[in-house]
């Protein structure tokens, strides 16, 4: 039996996304059907609203959702109904890098999270009888409701019980990413210094994280002044703005060169600008989305002998359930405060929404869908 929402559907970037009636699928076994309380909007939402990732359009997107458990499958141990949830990536659970945890280098990714179906290529939502694309990072929780996986579901633990799930909810993508490029992919050490390039939400959770870790001097770098405060707020030591000759300040205050550059802009020369304050050892992470076309250039000899790294990094190494537990955990103690990136909007503002986080006036635009 087939269970109605509402649900934001994505025709491409010449049309508002539009609210509109849709039908979900009965569920598999492994599936959740979850009533949507609210859902960040993240960059990656619009790449595929401007077709630079292969999802197939219409589309049901939204990958950053919170709700309340209605029905599960008969195979789901993660939640029960009634259970208050977050949703991330969705995974195969059995290839090579499942196998060690590594979730977010799944060799089934397209499948299971762009593909606009399950993965084996059954549909998840219609709209009048015909197959609307959706399972969008297994949720698109653009929606009153949305099917979830076992494997991308993750139990608000009691520890979080205060903490509300329109706060929740963005942490299973871009707070994630920060945060785990930090603490998980690049392992950052106590006492190092660190650049972060970007302070949009993975530069913001990468400089809390890199306070957690403690590292020092936390140098932030943006072009926009307003972020670069937040920043200072949020544990970075030091910020500069990129129009302001950042490379030559930072190579001022640290000369020996950083242990860490993480890059969220995407922006080819940023991210070879920043491989070349690397001390020997040091790690330079890429996390933002670039034209598919770009290469970069790197000098082989400073690569090899100060045994530099270029670290690709894709959802921050999480391994979903357990890092988002203690990702919470950090922001029960109030050293993760995500929640001064986040600015709210009713479901039926989601294009408002989207325009602020276009125009950096809201680092974290979330949607407000349900009460609680
Ligand atoms: N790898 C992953 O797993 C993953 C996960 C989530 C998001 N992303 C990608 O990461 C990127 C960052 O996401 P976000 O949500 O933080 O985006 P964002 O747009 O909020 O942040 C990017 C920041 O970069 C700043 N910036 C622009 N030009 C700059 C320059 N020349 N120098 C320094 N800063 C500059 C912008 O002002 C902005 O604050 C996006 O491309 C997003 O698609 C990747
Ligand atoms: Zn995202
Ligand atoms: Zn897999």
């Amino acid at each position: 039996m087939t269970t109605p929402a509402r649900a934001a559907i994505c025709r491409g970037n010449s049309q508002p996304f539009s609210i509109e009636d849709v039908e979900l699928d009965a569920l598999r076994p492994d599936e959740l059907r979850v009533r949507m309380v609210a859902c960040g909007v993240c960059h990656t939402d619009m790449a595929v609203r401007d077709e630079q990732l292969p999802v197939p359009h219409p589309v049901v997107l939204g990958h950053e959702g919170a709700g309340i458990v209605e029905e599960v499958g008969s195979a789901v141990t993660v939640a029960k109904p009634g259970d208050r949830v977050v949703m991330s990536f969705n995974s195969c659970g059995s290839c090579p890098s499942c196998d060690i945890d590594a979730p977010t280098y799944c060799y089934n990714f397209f499948p299971h999270n762009w593909s606009g179906t399950r993965a084996d290529g059954s549909p998840v939502m219609f709209q009048n009888g015909e197959t609307m694309n959706a399972n969008f990072f297994g949720q698109s929780s653009f929606a009153t409701h949305a099917i979830a996986h076992q494997a991308n579901t993750v139990k608000v633990p009691d520890s979080a019980a205060a903490i509300p799930l329109e706060r929740i909810a963005p942490i299973g993508c871009g707070l994630m990413t920060g945060a785990g490029a930090v603490l998980r992919s690049m392992k950052v050490r106590k006492g190092m210094p660190i650049a972060i390039f970007g302070a949009g939400t993975v530069g913001m959770a990468a400089v809390m994280a890199a306070k957690i870790a403690g590292a020092d001097p936390i140098i932030a770098v943006d072009v926009n002044d307003a972020r670069l405060e937040l920043a200072k707020e949020l544990g970075a030591t030091h910020a500069f703005n990129a129009k302001d000759d950042a490379i030559a300040k930072i190579k001022e205050l640290v000369p020996q060169g950083l242990g860490y550059v993480l890059d969220t802009t995407g922006i080819n020369s940023v991210i070879e600008g920043a491989w070349a304050l690397l001390a020997p050892k040091g790690i330079c992470g890429i996390v933002g989305a670039s034209d598919p076309a770009d290469n970069l250039t790197f000098n082989e000899a400073a690569m090899m002998g100060g045994g530099r790294t270029v670290m690709g990094i894709l959802g921050g190494d999480s391994d979903v359930g357990p890092f988002l537990t203690e990702l919470l955990d950090y922001h029960v103690k109030g050293q993760f405060p995500f929640e001064k990136l986040i600015g709210y909007f009713d479901f039926d503002q989601i294009n408002e929404a989207i325009h602020a986080s276009e125009d950096g006036s809201v680092v974290k635009p979330v949607l407000r869908i349900s009460a609680e």
